[in-house]
């Protein structure tokens, strides 16, 4: 079955909007297989960020990133890569329409609430990044 990877960031934590987060992914029916509060070291940061590494706010990024604890998780269903993308909406929180969590809970891009996976390879290259298979309890669909 398919399986995302989705973060609450620093801010979302901090702002106590982790469980409303959790909760629209459940009540749309994606299936919790791991999750947990954890401080990202700067390695870690830097690892998942890689491919923004030139970029001019990659060091805010990484600052940003690991300035608290933050909330991952890995959700599965059908489809769960593209339709938690929809869900979270843009990464502009200006640009992200209403009804998605950024365009609910953001103003700022840089404090912008969550990340989600945006294809099956970061997908599992993040899953890879943040948790063992051993924390995975996969595919509950038939039980
Ligand atoms: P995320 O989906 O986690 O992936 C990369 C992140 O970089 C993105 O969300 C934003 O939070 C951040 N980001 C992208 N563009 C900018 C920018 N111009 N200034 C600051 N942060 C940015």
């Amino acid at each position: 079955m398919e399986k995302t990877f989705v973060m609450v960031k620093p801010d979302g934590v901090k702002r106590g909007l982790t469980s409303a987060i959790m909760q629209r992914f459940e009540s749309k029916g994606f299936r919790l297989c791991g999750a947990k509060l954890m401080q990202m070291s700067e390695t870690l940061a830097k690892t998942h960020y890689e491919e923004h590494k030139e970029r001019p706010f990659f060091g805010d990024l990484t600052k940003f990133i690991t300035s608290g604890p933050v909330f991952a998780m890995v959700l599965e269903g059908e489809g769960v890569i593209d339709e938690a993308r929809k869900m979270i909406g843009k990464t502009d929180p200006k640009e992200a329409a209403p009804g998605t969590i950024r365009g609910d809970y953001a103003i700022l891009k840089s404090e912008n609430i969550i990340h989600g996976s945006d294809s099956p390879e970061s997908a599992d290259r993040e899953i890879a990044l943040y948790f063992t298979k051993e924390e995975l309890i996969e595919d509950r669909s038939s039980t």
